[in-house]
């Protein structure tokens, strides 16, 4: 599948190279690698933003930290966070950032939220088009007034196991992989249906990644669990901080 001109561009300036996209696009003449059933999906430009767009149902999803919703968030007590608890502990004042590696990723939430609690933040994403959106929305937030918190988060692309041992530091590393597909896939919000067709949900090695952030010299890994599962690899946290929906898993 080709992209319009100003999505091939637009790519180019991220550095992402158009060519390594187009398998994961449907193509109308039946050569590309989408499967039968699957939605088809494209690249598009909406308001200077890379877009994924579901052509039948024209849903979007933008990498946006400019929307209502994050600056709801960014507003409130961000140290609240059950996320931020549990990366941050106990650790009150310090004479340097924490540093935290998010091994995955994804839409960067998670990720912004951490540099957004002061974090610096090294954030791997293996997807090439999940890598492409995320970059396209750091870049945004990068030459806007939210540079300052752009500054404290970097992007790479690849996989956590590979990039492993990383050539910053850190002080902690978070995994947040695909949750196992939910029967009532109605309760998956709509923004994250889009990217299971694109990722294929619970198809992470997740793991082989926690065993490879337990072997990282950091002082703890903090793992994204949904509420009820297993602990990943059967291996027993050292404490849990448990919400609504997720709990989060703390090796220290
Ligand atoms: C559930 S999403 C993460 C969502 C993210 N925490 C957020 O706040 O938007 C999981 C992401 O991890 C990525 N991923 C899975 N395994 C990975 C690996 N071994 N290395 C790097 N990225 C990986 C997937 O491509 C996917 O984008």
């Amino acid at each position: 599948m080709a992209f319009a001109a100003e999505v091939a561009h637009r790519l180019k300036t991220l550095g992402v190279d158009p060519d390594d996209l187009r398998p994961f696009f449907y193509s109308d003449a039946g050569t590309d690698n989408a499967q039968a059933g699957t939605p088809k999906l494209d690249l598009c430009l909406k308001d200077g933003a890379l877009s994924l767009l579901e052509r039948k149902t024209g849903q979007q999803l933008t990498v946006d930290f400019h929307s209502p919703a994050w600056r709801h968030r960014a507003a409130g007590h961000v140290r609240a966070e059950q996320l931020v608890k549990a990366v941050f502990g106990r650790r009150k004042s310090a004479d340097r950032p924490l540093q935290v590696t998010d091994a995955t990723a994804g839409l960067g939430r998670d990720a912004w939220l951490l540099a957004l609690a002061g974090a610096q933040v090294t954030a791997c994403e293996r997807h090439p088009v999940v890598f492409a959106l995320l970059s396209d929305g750091l870049q945004r937030a990068a030459e806007s007034a939210l540079a300052e918190t752009a500054s404290r988060l970097r992007l790479l692309q690849g996989d956590f196991n590979g990039l492993c041992p990383l050539r910053e530091p850190a002080d902690v590393i978070y995994l947040d992989p695909m949750f196992p597909p939910r029967q009532k896939s109605a309760r998956v919000k709509k923004d994250m249906q889009l990217l299971h067709h694109l990722l294929g949900a619970g198809q992470d090695d997740a793991d082989a990644m926690l065993h490879t952030a337990l072997a990282q010299p950091v002082s703890k890994v903090v793992v994204k669990r949904p509420r009820l599962a297993e602990p990943l690899a059967g291996r027993r946290p050292t404490s849990q901080l448990t919400g609504k929906a997720s709990r989060f898993d703390v090796y220290a």
